[in-house]
């Protein structure tokens, strides 16, 4: 426990660990989507690969992602839910020692990631590219964040489980699961290893791995965050507690079976593809569904949008939810994906969907958070906040709306054909018409790491006006 105005003796809260992960989603927040803008500017000029094989797109492009979605979004994950798992059930952290571990053990993995992936070391495996001795390690820090976050709902006051825990629950539950079945390999040498899976089952359990991990890390772990911080920056009770709950049931229940849509057209059996495709579809009606519950809790408060800046992030980020979950089922109709995939397109979905929806939900209950864990009433500075928040929302629409545009013309481009059935096009000139479109979305990125600098720097400041302080447990039962 750190210094704090509250009586020695009265129990507290457990937010150095919260704290750590806080900090920490920010620092590697900047480190992920730097190495984005570098890796947006090699795609644009190729001479800044500078023929440096660690420095090379193919090297830091996984670099980028794993930074960008575990380090970022893995710590404000962690952060937030080990926050909200106290503070819905009125009890310290379950396992403080082991709850220090994850900390220190997932920092161990993103250094871990950050040295061998630029050197070339990697499965091969979409966000799943770590090698076996680091999955090890994964594996060990996920059995204990698991122990942790349970034991503490397990030692709860309050009878009720506030419906973010099950969210997060899920997410903790679905990745370990995941991790385990897709990571299984069969290590030849210190760093390589050769996938447990052979031919199409190999692509089947990657691209199930894959999508679950869009829904439950990139989605549950973040509605945890959404069904806690919205409902209390609003100050408004969550629209409808019945429709969380079947939110979140049918939610788990169809992302399962939607990964075949990312193996259209492939030597996956037809049928397969298809079921991909039924679920992709009806998944659109949980997702709505949450979405729709996010927004109407601000019934009553709307007012409050003009005048609170981290309410904006936070609902901005539902609006992004909503458009991303509209777009991810029109883009798993096979038709629709015969134009869109390996286009730009799939890339302006995935960053509607991380930077709009992850990014921004991120950020809001960030802001919410650090003055809270710091003994300080707000953020030392909100106009750099709204400053922020015009940067990031101005940054995703240039990335993503140039994306779309690239996306639609590149595959338009690749199936025109002359009538004597030759291509119209050679492969060349798209890359060529992308061009404006890649400077575009390079200063789209731009602005997005500009907002996360600011963000890093208000926070700073706030820590350093501040001091770390947990908060005292209530004796009695009250809401947290
Ligand atoms: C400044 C912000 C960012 C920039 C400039 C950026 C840039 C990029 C670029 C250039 C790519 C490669 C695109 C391609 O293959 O053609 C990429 C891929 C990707 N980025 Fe980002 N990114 C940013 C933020 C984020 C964030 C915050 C997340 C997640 C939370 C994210 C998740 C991803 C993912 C999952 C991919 C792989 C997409 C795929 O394989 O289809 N990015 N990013
Ligand atoms: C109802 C919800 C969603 C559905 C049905 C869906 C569907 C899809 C489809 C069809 C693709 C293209 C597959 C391909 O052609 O290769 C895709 C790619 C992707 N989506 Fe979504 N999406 C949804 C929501 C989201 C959200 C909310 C995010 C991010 C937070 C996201 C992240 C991604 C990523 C990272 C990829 C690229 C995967 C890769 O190829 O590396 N999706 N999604």
């Amino acid at each position: 426990m750190s210094s704090s105005a509250v009586p020695a003796q009265a129990e507290t809260y457990n937010y150095r660990v919260v704290r750590q992960f806080a900090v920490m989603s920010i620092v590697w927040g900047v480190v992920g989507m730097l190495v984005g803008v570098i890796i947006a500017s090699q795609l644009t000029w190729p001479a800044l690969n500078f023929d440096v094989a660690w420095l090379s797109y193919g090297r830091l492009r996984p670099l980028h992602t794993n930074a960008v979605i575990f380090a970022f979004g893995g710590c404000a994950l962690m952060g937030t839910s080990y926050y909200v798992v106290q503070r819905t059930c009125q009890t310290r952290l379950f396992a403080g020692p082991l709850a220090a571990f994850t900390f220190w053990g997932w920092q161990a993995v993103i250094l871990a990631a950050a040295i061998t992936l630029p050197l070339g070391f990697t499965q091969g495996k979409e966000y799943a590219e770590l090698e076996w001795p680091i999955d090890i390690l994964i594996t060990l820090v996920w059995v204990s964040y698991a122990v942790v976050f349970f034991g503490t709902i397990m030692r709860r006051k309050i009878p009720h489980i506030y419906v973010a825990n099950w969210f997060y629950g899920a997410f903790i539950l679905a990745v370990a699961i995941l991790h385990l079945v897709n990571s299984a390999a069969i290590p030849v040498s210190a760093l390589k290893s050769y996938s447990a899976y052979a031919g199409v089952q190999d692509a089947m359990i990657q691209w199930w791995y894959g999508h679950n991990a869009v829904g439950f890390f990139l989605t549950a772990g973040f509605l945890g965050m959404m069904y806690y911080f919205i409902p209390k920056q609003a100050e408004r009770p969550v629209y409808s507690y019945r429709l969380s709950v079947v939110h979140f049931w049918a939610l788990v229940f169809t992302y399962m079976w939607a990964g075949p849509h990312h193996l259209h057209y492939t030597a996956l059996p037809d049928w397969v593809q298809s079921i991909g495709m039924v679920f992709s579809l009806i998944l659109l009606a949980p997702s709505w569904g949450g979405m729709i519950n996010g927004v109407m809790t601000l019934s009553g408060a709307w007012h409050r949008l003009r005048t609170d800046p981290i309410l904006k992030f936070l609902v901005v980020s539902l609006s992004f939810y909503g458009m991303s979950t509209f777009e991810g089922p029109m883009m798993s109709i096979k038709t629709v994906n015969a134009l869109s995939h390996y286009t730009d397109w799939t890339i302006g979905h995935v960053h509607s969907g991380a930077l709009g929806w992850v990014g921004m939900v991120s950020i809001g209950a960030l802001y919410y958070l650090v003055p809270r864990l710091y003994g300080r009433t707000a953020m030392y500075s909100s106009r750099l906040i709204e400053a922020h928040f015009w940067i990031a929302t101005i940054g995703i629409v240039l990335y993503v709306a140039s994306m779309w545009i690239a996306g639609v013309m590149q595959g338009l481009m690749w199936r025109a054909t002359n009538v004597d059935g030759t291509l119209t096009y050679a492969f060349a000139e798209s890359v060529k018409a992308s061009f404006p479109y890649y400077v575009i979305r390079l200063g789209g990125g731009l602005l997005f790491l500009g907002g996360m600098i600011l963000m890093l720097y208000n926070v700073a400041l706030t820590i350093r006006a501040g001091r770390s302080e947990d908060a005292p447990i209530p004796a009695l039962a009250a809401h947290a």
